[in-house]
């Protein structure tokens, strides 16, 4: 069975002061039921993942480089989030699209030097309001999983983030029949091109504005296997509850 997975994004949030945030959340869940992952700004990487060195707490980054190593002033590679002390990273996100031109291509590529380095990636996908009121919601989908999703997927562990591009920070969230819609439609696709094991393996993760109040709620929905919180994550007072929701659900 898959094991759900709670996991922050920080995004350009936090100081070194934040990391006793990190610290009330695994003393909050000393043996949970469901993997937890905080993905705080690169600066904090390497203390966080001392910090939370054999609890339940696992520490992840937000993007990385596609390549190893070089000349690439300011990026950073996935072996050097590794080496940090960072074990998956989150890739796609479509902050990262809009705010960087990031193209499915890149994140695929990106994704493959994850894997190469042993970290998991978190490959977020997603519709625009627009695409969702064309009723393109489906096909945008299919294209983002079949461009950014490296062959390599198919022999390693990957996890999938459905984030509306209008859902996330806005305080809006598809109901939750849309969103099992949308997330068996991702695990038909991804059992069509990488077969039926890695598809029932495979985590989904619904992200968007959850929050402690609608968590439940949305971790009852078909198919999703979690959640990626932004502003939720940032505390432990709000991430503790659905954490606690995700543990509790199915
Ligand atoms: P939000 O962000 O929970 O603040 O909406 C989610 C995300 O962007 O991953």
């Amino acid at each position: 069975m898959r094991r759900r997975l709670a996991a922050g994004n920080w995004k350009m949030h936090g100081l070194a002061d934040s990391l006793t945030e990190i610290a009330e959340l695994s003393a909050a869940h000393p043996d949970p039921a469901c993997d937890i992952l905080i993905c705080p700004p690169a600066t904090l990487i390497h203390r966080a993942a001392d910090l939370t060195l054999g609890s339940s707490v696992a520490i992840g980054a937000q993007d990385c480089h596609a390549g190893a190593s070089g000349a690439h002033t300011g990026d950073i590679s996935a072996c050097m989030l590794r080496d940090a002390g960072a074990t998956a990273v989150i890739l796609g996100h479509s902050e990262r699209r809009a705010d960087h031109g990031e193209t499915d291509a890149a994140i695929r590529a990106k994704a493959r030097a994850a894997l190469e380095a042993g970290l998991l990636p978190v490959i977020c996908l997603g519709e625009t309001l627009a695409q969702r009121d064309a009723g393109d919601t489906l096909g945008i989908l299919s294209a983002q999983l079949a461009l950014s999703l490296p062959d390599e997927a198919r022999d390693h562990p990957i996890v999938i983030a459905y984030e509306p591009v209008w859902a996330i920070g806005s305080g809006l969230t598809p109901d939750p029949a849309q969103i099992g819609e949308v997330h068996a439609h991702i695990r038909a696709e991804l059992s069509a091109r990488f077969g039926r094991d890695m598809a029932q393996a495979t985590r989904i993760l619904y992200g968007g504005s959850v929050k402690p109040a609608n968590a439940a709620a949305i971790f009852a929905a078909r198919d999703v296997d979690g959640a990626l919180v932004g502003g939720a994550s940032l505390t432990s007072a709000d991430f503790s509850p659905i954490i606690a929701a995700l543990c509790a659900a199915g």
